[in-house]
């Protein structure tokens, strides 16, 4: 994924930052802190195209988003992005697999492979033999491990989380972004995840902060 010269200012008028540039490659993982309303998740919403930006433009796997019309922008988001986000958003009167197998359906494979890949999704997060347990009977722990599965199902290119360890108790957060990072990497996509745990920063790759003039590299630590 790149994205180059991205600007973005909030409806009022005020500039969230401009000038943003960033190469995350396949299997790296890059976490990404910055100050409460600084602009976190509108960056993610930008890189998933779910937002648009002011200037600048985001490419995943050489397409640029602003070259597509929103249908097909849409389709590239189911085929090609995963997302993780700090609720969870995982539906409590499904099972599991119905749970994961979600981004299978609307990219229509058939059923057998649909539950195939789910139960194997699962085994990855260490919930394999949970597949016909219902998602309200979890923990918020095994529910973010499914909401991990759940995004990287449809092998994604680009993958990427808002704070999905903000719910957790830190020792269960540690955890799971060990889960998240290994998944990331095995599966080759571009990972990004924004983070307040020192945790998460000492798992990625590199660690960014987010400021008005853009992501800035750390290294004090
Ligand atoms: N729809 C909106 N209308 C007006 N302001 C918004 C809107 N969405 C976000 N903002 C503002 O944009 C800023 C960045 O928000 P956000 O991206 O959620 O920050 P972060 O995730 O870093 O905490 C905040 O100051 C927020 O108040
Ligand atoms: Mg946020």
């Amino acid at each position: 994924m790149t994205v180059r010269g991205l600007a973005k200012s909030v409806p009022g008028g005020r500039r969230l930052f401009a000038g943003l540039d960033l190469a995350v490659t396949a299997g790296e993982l890059v976490a990404i802190v910055g100050e409460s309303g600084v602009g976190k998740s509108t960056l993610l919403n930008i890189l998933a195209g779910l937002d648009g930006s002011d200037a600048g433009d985001v490419s995943i796997e050489g397409v640029a988003l602003c070259a597509l019309d929103d249908t097909q922008r849409t389709r590239l988001r189911r085929e090609r992005i995963g997302f993780v986000f700090q609720a969870f958003h995982i539906l409590p009167y499904l099972t599991l697999r119905q749970n994961v197998a979600l981004p299978l359906a609307l990219v229509s494979a058939d059923a057998a492979t649909i539950d195939a890949r789910a139960d194997a999704m699962l085994g990855a997060v260490g919930l394999g033999s949970r597949g016909d347990g219902y998602a309200r009977d979890l923990s918020g722990g095994e529910m973010q491990r499914v909401a991990i599965a759940r995004a990287l199902v449809h092998r994604p290119a680009l993958i990427l989380a808002d704070e999905p360890t903000g719910n957790l108790d830190p020792d269960t957060a540690g955890k799971v972004l060990a889960l998240f990072a290994d998944a990331v990497r095995q599966g080759g996509a571009a990972g990004v995840v924004v983070t307040h745990s020192r945790t998460t920063a000492r798992i990625a790759d590199r660690v960014l902060t987010l400021t008005a003039e853009g992501l800035v590299e750390r290294h004090d630590d």
